[in-house]
């Protein structure tokens, strides 16, 4: 379990339909690249999520970030403190020849990470 501070609100990535939590971690922990199906809590409140681990190739960005979609929640989370559970790595990171194709791929993450938490 790991827990941390929604550092942006849970707005990025709106646009494309799939908002994320900016998160900081508490401990400096290493959690390897990827895409993962976790158990978020938040305010008492349990969630299935999907973390990404990586630099936002796709968008030409290199910053390390963790960002957490919380599947089937809608408000704001910026400055709230929550905690994760990772059960599943779904995929490694990718950098996608565009943006369409990334979203394309975020909805087949969903769905596996609707059958790995079921
Ligand atoms: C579950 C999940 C998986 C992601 N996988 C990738 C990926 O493989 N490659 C990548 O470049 N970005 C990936 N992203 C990050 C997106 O690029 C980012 O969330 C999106 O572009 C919104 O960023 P912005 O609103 O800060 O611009 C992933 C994000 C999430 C939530």
């Amino acid at each position: 379990m790991h827990t941390a501070t929604v550092i942006h609100g849970y707005k990025n990535g709106r646009k494309f339909g799939f908002p994320t939590a900016n998160l900081r971690l508490d401990e400096e922990v290493q959690i390897a690249k990827g895409v993962y199906a976790v158990w978020v809590e938040v305010e008492d409140n349990t969630y299935k999520g999907m973390l990404y681990v990586g630099t936002r190739p796709t968008l030409s960005l290199s910053e390390l970030t963790y960002e957490v979609h919380i599947l089937d929640f809608q408000g704001s989370l910026y400055g709230k403190r929550l905690s994760f559970t990772i059960v599943q790595q779904i995929r490694e990171e990718k950098s996608f020849p565009s943006v369409d194709e990334l979203v394309a791929q975020l909805s087949r993450d969903r769905e596996m990470v609707r059958e790995v938490l079921k």
